[in-house]
């Protein structure tokens, strides 16, 4: 693939485009994205053109451009993400329906908890959660399921990062987030008050495959003063569906 004079490859380049674009910046005009990719306006503007006429990206009236639903339909299109989400979605209906409160489901990805689905529920409290957006490792109760049962390696990196507080409860101490993985594994759930915001309790439990691996996490937001033990029981009981049925089809 052709490289640019600074010796990136045209691939390169294109994802820089692509990863200007986040859960709070949904559109912008080619300038903007070119400033924000660190690429001379003439490559930005060429590059946008060919996304928008592949339709990887749509340009409104205003001429700005989002994400395509192509490159939404090309993602999903055979994904384990959306297999696993499929196969999450009915006992998901049915957390959610018991605990009547916000009902999630993550994978690891790139070292923090990414999303795949959000059941809100009318009456649910304060949540920060998003499809397609992520949260860090150490400060939600989906991360810390992922992180406990993360490969070693991993779990090292993170250990030994600058751990961020996301609230004034989120564990930043690396000895402290040690302990917690450890009680993590040993009691199959974790719950998390205040570590997001001090208004909210992550109950979070992990979701297995038919050979035992960690593939995802599942989670409830409880208004803090909730008790978690009724929530704890639906995603305990779901994630074993998720995986009987993961493994039956
Ligand atoms: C959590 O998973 O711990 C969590 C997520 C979103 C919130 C609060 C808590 O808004």
């Amino acid at each position: 693939m052709a490289n640019s004079p600074s010796g990136d490859s045209m691939t390169a380049r294109v994802v820089r485009v692509l990863e200007t674009f986040t859960v709070d910046r949904t559109m912008q005009t080619a300038a903007e994205v070119g400033r924000r990719a660190g690429l001379p306006s003439s490559t930005a503007h060429r590059i946008v053109d060919e996304l928008v006429a592949a339709g990887l990206l749509d340009r409104d009236d205003e001429h700005r451009v989002s994400l395509g639903m192509r490159l939404w339909e090309l993602a999903l299109r055979g994904s384990r993400a959306l297999r696993l989400r499929q196969a999450a979605l009915p006992h998901m209906e049915r957390v959610q329906a018991t605990v009547r409160e916000h009902t999630q489901l993550a994978v690891l990805e790139q070292d923090s908890a990414l999303f795949l689905e959000r059941l809100s529920h009318p009456d649910a409290g304060a949540n920060i959660t998003r499809v397609a957006g992520r949260l860090p490792l150490h400060a939600s109760s989906s991360g810390l399921v992922l992180l406990a049962h993360a490969d070693p390696e991993l779990q090292e990196r993170v250990l030994t990062r600058r751990l961020a507080a996301v609230s004034p409860e989120t564990t930043t101490d690396a000895a402290a987030l040690r302990r917690r993985m450890a009680e993590i594994r040993a009691a199959g759930f974790v719950v998390a008050p205040g570590s997001i915001e001090a208004v909210s309790t992550g109950v979070a439990v992990p979701v297995r495959d038919g050979d035992g691996a960690v593939i995802a996490a599942l989670s409830v937001v409880l208004p803090r003063e909730a008790s978690p033990d009724v929530a704890i029981a639906a995603l305990l009981q779901a994630a074993r569906s998720i995986r009987s049925d993961l493994t039956s089809h």
